[in-house]
C-alpha cells in the first residue's frame, strides 16, 4: 500500500513535469526499451544470457551486435518511468522494481531495523539494478585488480574494457592529466549530475577541506582520494541504466531477442555435464524448457546465481544432498560473500534553514512546487549525494583534524563518505512509508521524523571499502520461486566496526569545522535500545551504534568467484558451456561503487565466448 501511494506521488509529480515540457520530448533521442519475444517450448538459440542487469543486458547487446542468436532471458519488464529521473532514485527503495529481498540476521548488524534484518534491494527489470541504483559512475582503484594477483584481471586487462564502453559527456570539465582515463563516444553515457542548487553543496567542499582533505576533479582518474564530485549514469537529464544504454539502441534491438517476465528457473545440463540450456517460467506460469547450441551465460547478480546454480546441482555437495539434488559440481558456490557496509549518521543544522517542506500547518509548502516549476534540472540533481570522499583513515591525525598523505598507502582508501540532503520535514513527510523504503524501525523513525520537523539533516554515509565481514548465499528451498536464504552477516569482524568508528570520528570533526559550527550544526546521537549513554560520546557507544544503523550499498560480491567457482574466463569448473557474468564472479570489492566493474565483466564475457567460439562447431 505505501510503495504504492509513494509511487503515485512520484508519478503525479512526473506528469505535471512532462506536461510543463512535453515541446522538448521530440528532440530526445529515442530510447524506447526493446519489444519481448514470444517464447515456445523447445526454442532454440546459440547463446541465452539470463538477467538483463549490469553485466547481462552488457553480455547480451555484444554477442548479438557480433552477429551471434542470442536470447536475453528477464524476470521483469521495462523500468518505470520514475526509475528514468535521478532525483528519485530513493523513491525506488521498496518499490515494485525493487526485489527487496528478505535477509537473515546475524544480531550483530542492522538491529535498528525491522525484524533487525539488513536490507537487500536489487533491481527487477531491464537493467537491472541499474535500473534503481544511485548511478555513481566508480570504477575503484587500480590496486584493486592488481592485488587480486589473478593472470587476466589486473588493471591493465580491465581498462580497455571500462573505457569501451565510458561515453563521457564532460571530458571538457576535467583536467588535461585525466584525457588518458576516458572515452568519449561509448554506449554508457555518463555526465556530471544536474547541478545542486544548495549552499550546503559547497559547504560539505569546504568542510572536508579544511580538514586538508584534498579536492579530487577525477576520482576516475589518476587518485581516488578527497573530496570529490562524482560522475552518474545519466544523459540530458535522464538515468542511463543498461537497459537504457545497450538495449534500447536501434542496432541492438534488430537483432537481439529479449524475453521479458520471464523467469529462469534452472540450467538444463546433460549426462554429460554440458549445458544444454535453461528452464523458464513465463507468462502465466508457462513452464518452458530452452536450448543453448553454444553456451548459457548466468547473469542474474550475486545473491540469485548462486541459487540458479545450486538448484542445477552446482554448489557445496553436503548442502545439495540436504535438497536431494543430484550434484554436477561440487563447488563453494554461495561463500565469500562481501558487501560495501555502512554506517548512517546524521548531522542536524540549526540556521538558515529554507522553508522545508511543510509550513507550520502541515500542508505540502512552496519547495516541492518549485521542485516542479524548476523544470527538469532540480530532478535531474541527486542533490548532495554527488559529493563524495575516499580516504584512508588511518592517514587522518585525529589530534590534529588533518588528514595527512604520510605513506603510500594513503593512496588506498579505505573508507568513502556518501551524503544526502534532506530537508527539513521530509523525514516527517516520509515517515510513512520509511519501514517499506529503508527498513528502520518505528522508534528510531519516531527520533529521526521529530529532529526533521525543525532541522535540515545532512545524512552521511561512512562506508567500509574493504570489508572483512563475510556472508554467504543458500538454497532456503528446492523451490526455485522461494528466494535464496542470503545471510549478508555484516559487521561480524570487528575491524569493520573499527573503520566505522574511525569514519565517524571524521564526520564529528566534519560537524566541527567553522562552516559548518557556523550553521549550528551537530552530529544526532539517537537512543538505541542496548547501547551505552551516547553522552560521554564513547567508542563503545558508536560501535553500539554502527551495529544498529547499518545499512548497505546493495555492492555484493564473491559468491561466485573467480579462481572458486568459475576460471579466469568466467566458465564454471567442471561443466562445459556454462558462465557466469555478474557481480558475483569478483573475489573482492573494488573500492568503489560496483556498476562499472560489472558493466566491464559483461563486457569480457562477451570477449571470451566470441574467442573461445571461434573455431568450434557445437551445434
Ligand atoms: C539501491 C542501489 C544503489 C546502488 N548504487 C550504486 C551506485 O550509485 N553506483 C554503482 O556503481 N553501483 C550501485 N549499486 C550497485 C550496482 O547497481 C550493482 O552492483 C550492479 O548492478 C550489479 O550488477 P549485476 O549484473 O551483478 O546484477 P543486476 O544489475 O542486479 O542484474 C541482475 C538481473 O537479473 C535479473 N534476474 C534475477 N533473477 C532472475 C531469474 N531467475 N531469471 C531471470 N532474470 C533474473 C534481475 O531482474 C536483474 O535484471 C547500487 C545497487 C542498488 C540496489
Ligand atoms: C539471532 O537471535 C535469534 C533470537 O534470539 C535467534 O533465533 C537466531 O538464531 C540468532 N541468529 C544468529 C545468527 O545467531
Ligand atoms: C601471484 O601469483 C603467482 C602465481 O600464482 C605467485 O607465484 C606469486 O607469489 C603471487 N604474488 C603475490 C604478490 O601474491
Ligand atoms: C570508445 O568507444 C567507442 C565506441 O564504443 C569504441 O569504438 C572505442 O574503441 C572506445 N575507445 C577505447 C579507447 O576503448
Ligand atoms: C560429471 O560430473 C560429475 C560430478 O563432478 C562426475 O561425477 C561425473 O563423472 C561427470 N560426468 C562425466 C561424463 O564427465
Ligand atoms: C571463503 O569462505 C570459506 C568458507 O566460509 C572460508 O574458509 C575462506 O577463508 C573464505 N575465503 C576467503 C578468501 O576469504
Ligand atoms: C600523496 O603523496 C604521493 C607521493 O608520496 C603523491 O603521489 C600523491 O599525489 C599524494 N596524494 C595526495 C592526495 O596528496
Ligand atoms: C571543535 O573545534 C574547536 C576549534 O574550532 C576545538 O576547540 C574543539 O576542541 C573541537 N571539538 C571537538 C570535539 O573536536
Amino acid at each position: 500500500m505505501s510503495t504504492f501511494m509513494f509511487e503515485t506521488n512520484m508519478l503525479l509529480l512526473l506528469l505535471l513535469l512532462v506536461g510543463a515540457r512535453g515541446d522538448t520530448e521530440s528532440n530526445e533521442p529515442s530510447y524506447d526499451m526493446p519489444n519481448s519475444v514470444i517464447l515456445k517450448d523447445g526454442d532454440t538459440f546459440e547463446y541465452i544470457v539470463v538477467g538483463a542487469g549490469a553485466a547481462g543486458a552488457a553480455a547480451a547487446a555484444r554477442l548479438a551486435l557480433a552477429g551471434a542468436h542470442v536470447l536475453l532471458v528477464e524476470a521483469g519488464g521495462n523500468p518505470n518511468l520514475i526509475s528514468r529521473i535521478p532525483g528519485a532514485a530513493m523513491a525506488l527503495l521498496g518499490s515494485t522494481i525493487d526485489y527487496h529481498y528478505d535477509t537473515i540476521s546475524n544480531n550483530m548488524s542492522c538491529l535498528s531495523s525491522v525484524g533487525k534484518a539488513c536490507q537487500a534491494s536489487r533491481g527487477k527489470c531491464l537493467g537491472g539494478s541499474t535500473s534503481i541504483n544511485y548511478m555513481m559512475y566508480v570504477r575503484g582503484n587500480r590496486n584493486d585488480f592488481d592485488s587480486l594477483n589473478i593472470s587476466g584481471w589486473s588493471w591493465n586487462d580491465m581498462k580497455p574494457y571500462f573505457l569501451r564502453y565510458e561515453g563521457l559527456q564532460d571530458l571538457d570539465l576535467l583536467p588535461a592529466s585525466s584525457i588518458p582515463y576516458h572515452n568519449t563516444t561509448g554506449t554508457m553515457k555518463v555526465e556530471f549530475f544536474a547541478k545542486f542548487d544548495n549552499p550546503w553543496h559547497s559547504r560539505v567542499i569546504e568542510g572536508y577541506k579544511t580538514l586538508n582533505f584534498p579536492y579530487d576533479p577525477d576520482i576516475n582518474a589518476i587518485s581516488q582520494i578527497g573530496v570529490s564530485q562524482v560522475m552518474g549514469y545519466t544523459y540530458q537529464n535522464q538515468r542511463m541504466s543498461t537497459a537504457r544504454g545497450y538495449l534500447g539502441r536501434d542496432d541492438v534491438k534488430s537483432k537481439l531477442k529479449v524475453a521479458k517476465y520471464t523467469r529462469c528457473t534452472g540450467v538444463i545440463i546433460d549426462d554429460d555435464n554440458v549445458t544444454r540450456g535453461v528452464t523458464v517460467v513465463t507468462g502465466l506460469l508457462r513452464k518452458l524448457r530452452l536450448y543453448a547450441t553454444r553456451e548459457v551465460v548466468l547473469s542474474a547478480g550475486a545473491l540469485v546465481t548462486p541459487q540458479l546454480l545450486m538448484l542445477s546441482g552446482i554448489g557445496p555437495a553436503e548442502h545439495l544432498k540436504e535438497f536431494d539434488i543430484p550434484v554436477r559440481a561440487d563447488l563453494s558456490v554461495g561463500d565469500n560473500m562481501t558487501d560495501h557496509t555502512l554506517a548512517l549518521i546524521f548531522i542536524k543544522v540549526e540556521k538558515n534553514l529554507l522553508e522545508g517542506i511543510f509550513d507550520n500547518t502541515g500542508k505540502i509548502f512552496s519547495s516541492l512546487e518549485d521542485l516542479i516549476l524548476s523544470g527538469g534540472s532540480s530532478l535531474a540533481s541527486i542533490g548532495l549525494t554527488d559529493v563524495t570522499v575516499f580516504v584512508n583513515t588511518l592517514c587522518y591525525d585525529f589530534e590534529k583534524h588533518q588528514l595527512t598523505n604520510s605513506t603510500s598507502d594513503c593512496e588506498l582508501p579505505t573508507t568513502q563518505f556518501i551524503h544526502a540532503y534532506m530537508e527539513r520535514g521530509l523525514l516527517k513527510l516520509g515517515a510513512p512509508f520509511l519501514p517499506q523504503s529503508v527498513g528502520w524501525n518505528s522508534e528510531v523513525i519516531k527520533q529521526l521524523a521529530d529532529i526533521s520537523e525543525n532541522y535540515v539533516i545532512l545524512l552521511t554515509s561512512s562506508l567500509v571499502l574493504q570489508t572483512k565481514s563475510q556472508g554467504t548465499v543458500r538454497l532456503a528451498s528446492a523451490d526455485p520461486f522461494k528466494q535464496p536464504a542470503i545471510f549478508p552477516n555484516y559487521l561480524a569482524d570487528s575491524q569493520d566496526i573499527e573503520e566505522i568508528v574511525r569514519g565517524v570520528r571524521i564526520i564529528q570533526d566534519l560537524s566541527n569545522t567553522s562552516i559548518f559550527k557556523g550553521q549550528g550544526a551537530s552530529v544526532i546521537k539517537l537512543n538505541l535500545e542496548g547501547c551505552p549513554d551516547s553522552s560521554d560520546d564513547s567508542d563503545e557507544y558508536w560501535s553500539c551504534y554502527a551495529r544498529h544503523m547499518t545499512f548497505s550499498t546493495f555492492h555484493s560480491v564473491g559468491t561466485t568467484a573467480i579462481n572458486r567457482v568459475v576460471n579466469t574466463r568466467l566458465s564454471v569448473k567442471g561443466i562445459s558451456g556454462l558462465r557466469v557474468a555478474d557481480a558475483g564472479v569478483m573475489p573482492k570489492l573494488p573500492r568503489g561503487n560496483t556498476a562499472a566493474s560489472c558493466i566491464a565483466i559483461g563486457e569480457r564475457v562477451a570477449d571470451f565466448i566470441l574467442e573461445d567460439n571461434a573455431n568450434s562447431d557445437i551445434s
